[in-house]
């Protein structure tokens, strides 16, 4: 079922969510949120949807980047389900990148991110996950962790001027976005 994708200003995008107790994971209740997550991401062409986007305050969110319409320049990444997933930044760098959040239509803005993280948590069948993510595609599981905790990517901004619509994006930054995602697809491999 397509769910509603609360925007920014609904306190549900606040909230800070709730673990999921792990022997529940196999629940139809969980199974059907994480559906419902599913196709409400690809139905939005999200790269990521965190349960509290859909106003449930649960640790649960997925990621799936699949040659992105709204992300040309993202490296694909495969239908990743996260459940209490936990992040340990693996190095000091940062990487400064565009970010938009279906939460925050028709936005973009400049964030810096950890290019190297490892990621711990549970997938959908209840099984331990652990993983490491970096460059572009590490940026994109911070992002998703974030809406865990409350946290909304105009939050991480250090410039409030970056923030722009999608059209001036693509009129004004985009070009040179599309550079610096080459580099740190070089540097990174993701
Ligand atoms: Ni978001």
């Amino acid at each position: 079922m397509i769910r509603k994708i609360v925007q920014i200003g609904n306190p549900a995008l606040r909230q800070i969510a709730d673990s999921v107790d792990v022997n529940q994971i196999q629940s139809d209740e969980i199974q059907s949120l994480i559906d419902d997550l599913i196709e409400t991401m690809r139905n939005a062409n999200g790269a990521g949807l965190a349960a509290t986007q859909i106003a449930v305050p649960l640790r649960i969110c997925i990621i799936e980047v699949n040659k992105n319409p709204r992300y040309p320049y993202k490296p694909d990444i495969p239908l990743t389900v996260l459940i209490n997933p936990k992040v340990t930044f693996l190095t000091e760098e940062r990487i400064h990148v565009y970010e938009g959040c279906l939460s925050v239509p028709n936005m973009r803005g400049q964030v810096d991110r950890c290019p190297e993280i490892l990621i711990e948590g549970f997938d959908r069948d209840g099984q331990e996950v652990s993983f490491i993510s970096k460059g572009i595609s590490a940026g994109t599981f911070q992002h998703e962790l974030d809406h865990l905790d409350g946290l909304i990517y105009t939050d991480r901004m250090s410039d409030a001027s970056s923030l722009t619509t999608i059209d001036e994006f693509a009129e004004h930054y985009e070009e040179k976005f599309k550079d610096q995602v080459i580099n740190i697809v070089k540097k990174y491999g993701s």
